[in-house]
């Protein structure tokens, strides 16, 4: 091979004025090969684009045996000339003068030989879907939201706060937590009480994987002003559904001297920056995407970024569900946690917009949210979304110390102080959101399935890799 520097192949085929008529050096997978016994067409690609590009191998310079080892999977380097092609599906092409094979990959055992396998199957085969084209371009939309997430946040003057992992209290206080322990499973230690002793574990007391970042961004918030944490976290939630996971990204901005209504302008904004964002930096991958699963994809995208989302009361939601006249599974009054059917009711038939809902019933919300004057509600805000449901939850707190008190007593929370400080001392109003970073994902692609949209999905019974 020649000394000749790689050029990457979105480069070649987004940009290739500079390289047409000199010769360039690729690496990458094949896709596929096909052709007859003059000429070879390998689609090779590098990850860089979810187009693969085109190497024309002469069979009067490359012999049969030469190529034996190009077959759909293995991995390549080839030198030759770009040029624009003749042929259709592709601008430009290489005319193959050198290749190297790095690794074979044996036809009779790669799992991902013809197009068009079924998700589910790549679920099974998920270590190595990523070299599928629908699974890459899901991955490089994903990877541009994270980056438009930190944009967001550095360029209005957040500061990125990491909250802890392991933590000992329960922020969402849904008893869905992952415990965390080195004790013998098998052999507990026990107390006089005949409990466990927790006193004889890694950290001296229960702590469990965080279902929320939460807590600890607003002790961030109140001392720095404006924080997002943007981290793992973990529900042990038995929720097999096509929007839950057990393992799962979320964003939680924290603003102090934030009310409600700024909260939803923050939201709003941030939700269609990043839309946007992947929008304009993800042409080809959503375009893709577009074509194989989900036709109405684009405009859906444009649709969200160009409206104005409706922001309604809970109460008045109820009774647009009421008044709907819809035979609902889970039947509708007020004071019942919405299902995914009353909130796509909502956003897809009855305003065809997404919708923010407030104002909650204390009962099934937080007991860290903002008690309205009306003494029932609390300052709750979810955005909700076509296709998705729930994206995003959030509220105005409790700055109140005397209120956040009894809260936290009547729900029997324990070793809750350190919380408590941030109203003791200095306290401010302030608010907050969580975007669950999978369903942001799971709208921008199209997707059906979170389960599709994060590289190593975990989810009741399933832990591989
Ligand atoms: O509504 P949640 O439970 O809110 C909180 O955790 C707050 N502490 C956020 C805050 O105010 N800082 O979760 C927030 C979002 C949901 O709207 C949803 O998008 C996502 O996290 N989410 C999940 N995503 C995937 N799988 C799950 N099991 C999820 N549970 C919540
Ligand atoms: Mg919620």
């Amino acid at each position: 091979m020649k000394d000749i520097r790689r050029t990457l192949v979105a480069k070649l085929i987004n940009d290739p004025a500079e390289y047409i008529g000199k010769e360039v050096d690729v690496k990458g997978w094949v896709r596929s090969r096909r052709g007859n016994k003059y000429v070879q067409f390998v689609a090779l690609n590098d990850g860089s684009s979810v187009k693969s590009l085109q190497i024309v191998f002469d069979l009067a310079k490359f012999s049969e045996e030469d190529l034996k080892l190009v077959t759909t999977g293995s991995s390549i380097n080839v030198q030759g000339t770009l040029v624009e092609s003749q042929g259709k599906g592709q601008n430009v092409e290489i005319q193959a003068e050198a290749l190297k094979v790095y690794g074979t990959a044996d036809p009779e055992t790669y799992p991902l030989q013809k197009k068009g396998h079924s998700l589910e199957f790549l679920r099974e085969k998920a270590h190595l879907r990523p070299r599928t084209n629908f699974f890459s371009a899901v991955l490089r939309i994903r990877h541009a939201l994270a980056y438009a997430v930190h944009k967001f946040f550095n360029d209005k003057g957040f500061y990125y706060f990491h909250t802890p992992l392991i933590t000992a209290s329960d922020c969402e206080g849904a008893g869905a937590q992952f415990q965390v322990t080195t004790l013998p499973l098998t052999d507990l230690p026990v107390n006089e009480e005949g409990k466990i002793d927790y006193s004889k574990d890694f950290f001296g007391k229960m702590a469990s994987l965080t279902v929320s970042g939460q807590l600890e961004g607003e002790l961030g918030a109140t001392a720095l002003g404006c924080i997002y944490t943007f981290g793992p976290t973990f529900r042990a939630e038995n929720s097999n559904t096509p929007r839950h996971l057990s393992e799962f990204w979320m964003i939680e901005p924290e603003m102090a001297f934030y009310e409600i209504q700024d909260n939803m302008d923050l939201a709003e904004e941030f939700i269609k920056y990043c839309i946007n964002y992947a929008l304009e930096h993800c042409k080809d991958d959503i375009e893709f995407l577009a074509e194989h699963f989900d036709k109405e994809l684009p405009e859906r995208l444009r649709f969200v970024v160009e409206n104005d989302f409706v922001r309604l009361p809970y109460t008045e939601g109820i009774r647009i569900l009421e008044e709907s006249g819809k035979k609902f599974e889970f039947p509708v009054h007020w004071g019942i946690d919405l299902a995914s059917e009353h909130e796509r009711y909502l956003v897809e038939e009855h305003f065809k917009k997404p919708v923010i809902l407030t104002d909650y019933p204390k009962e099934i919300k937080a007991f860290y949210m903002k008690l309205n004057d009306d003494g029932k509600t609390v300052r709750a805000m979810d955005v909700l979304f076509p296709k998705i449901g729930e994206i995003i939850g959030g509220s105005q707190r409790e700055e109140d110390l005397a209120k956040l008190q009894a809260r936290v007593d009547e729900m029997g929370l324990e070793g809750m102080d350190w919380y408590l400080d941030t109203r003791r001392f200095g306290s401010v109003p302030h608010s907050g959101f969580g975007l669950g970073f999978e369903r942001l994902v799971l709208f921008v692609t199209g997707m059906q399935n979170i389960r599709d949209v994060i590289p190593f999905p975990r989810y009741p019974k399933n832990c591989e890799y």
